[in-house]
Parts: structure tokens; sequence; C-alpha cells
């Protein structure tokens, strides 16, 4: 049976979680258009990603040659790191991966950079729920940001506190 544990994560071997290849691109696609359809990238656009500089995408499977259970795509600023995708397999979601993911950022960004943002189309509250258990703060919010369907766009916020 699945079961929340501390960390490490009891789904992810730390020798699986790796850096995209332009050969994941898919089953990248594939595995997000079941976990959240409304922002479905074909899997030319997820090569494009996963080539661009200044960007990182990262995966993790289950085991070694196992199917891939978690995605996050993040870029970073001088001010700021921005979650551009944090996609959890469907069959995996609510088991504490996507806070582990939340976690690593946290613990290797702290020194770099003063916050973590993530936006958000309005509609997506369970991503919404789940920024907000993380200690994000809603901070704007774009009109009609979004395209197909049309929708504002929520900004969340996660600002390191001095230590
Ligand atoms: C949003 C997403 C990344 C969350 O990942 P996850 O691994 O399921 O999240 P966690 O198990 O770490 O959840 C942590 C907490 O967030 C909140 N949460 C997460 N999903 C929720 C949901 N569907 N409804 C209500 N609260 C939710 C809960 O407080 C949860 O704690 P609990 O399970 O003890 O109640 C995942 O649902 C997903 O991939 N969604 C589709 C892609 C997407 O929208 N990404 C947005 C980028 S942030």
């Amino acid at each position: 049976m699945k079961t929340k544990k501390d960390f490490p994560h009891p789904h992810i071997q730390l020798s699986t979680l790796e850096r995209a290849t332009v050969n994941d691109a898919v089953e990248i696609s594939k595995m997000q258009c079941n976990s959240y359809k409304r922002d479905y990238i074909k899997p030319k656009f997820w090569k494009k990603y996963i080539e661009q500089e200044g960007t990182f995408t990262f995966v993790s499977r289950q085991c070694k040659e196992g199917p891939i259970i978690a995605v996050m795509r993040c870029s970073v600023y001088p001010e700021h790191f921005l979650i551009n995708n944090l996609l959890i397999h469907k069959d995996f979601k609510r088991l504490g991966l996507g806070t582990f993911f939340i976690e690593l950022v946290k613990e290797n960004c702290r020194k770099y950079t003063k916050s973590i943002m993530c936006n958000l189309r309005e509609h997506n509250l369970e991503a919404q729920l789940f920024l907000k258990s993380n200690d994000f703060l809603f901070t704007g919010q774009r009109k009609n940001f979004y395209k197909n369907p049309e929708e504002d766009q929520y900004e969340f916020y996660f600002q390191f506190t001095e230590s």
C-alpha cells in the first residue's frame, strides 16, 4: 500500500531524479495530459523546453527503468526562482511527492535567491491549495492571461526569511 513517509520519499529513489532529455518529451506530455488536461503541452514544445537555456527540467521515475511519476521545470532569475511546471502522475497524487519537490527547491535555492514564484490558472484549485499548504502566498492576478480557454493567471510567491 502507498503511504506517506518522511524524506527520502518512498516513491523516489534519489538516483532516479535526473535532468530530462528530449527522449522524455512524449512520456512527459502524456503524463501531463493525464494529470492536468488544461495545461497540456505537445511533445514538440516539451522538446524545446528541455533544450532551452536557463530552464531546467527534471524527471523522477518510480525506479530506474520505470514510468515518470514527477516532472519539474524551472527557471532561474536574479531575484527569484520560477517553477514553470510541477506535475505529479495522477496515480501518485496526495502522497507528499509535490511537497517533496518544493522542499528540494527550498533547500537548494535558499543560498542563491530571495524567493520562489509559481503561476497558476485561476481554475486550478488543487494547485492553489497545494501551494498554500507549502507556505506560498497569493500575490497578484493577471486578467485573461491564459488562452484556450481564456483565464486569469494567479501569481504565488514564497519568500525566504533571513537565517
Ligand atoms: C498540484 C500538485 C503538484 C500537487 O502534488 P501532490 O504530490 O499531489 O501534493 P502533496 O501530496 O504534496 O499535497 C500536499 C498538500 O497540498 C494540499 N493539496 C494537494 N492536492 C490537493 C487537492 N487535490 N485538494 C485539496 N488539497 C490538496 C493538501 O493540503 C495536501 O496535504 P494532505 O494530502 O495532507 O491534505 C499535483 O496535484 C499536480 O501535479 N497537479 C497537476 C499539475 C499542476 O496543476 N501543477 C501546478 C504547479 S504547482
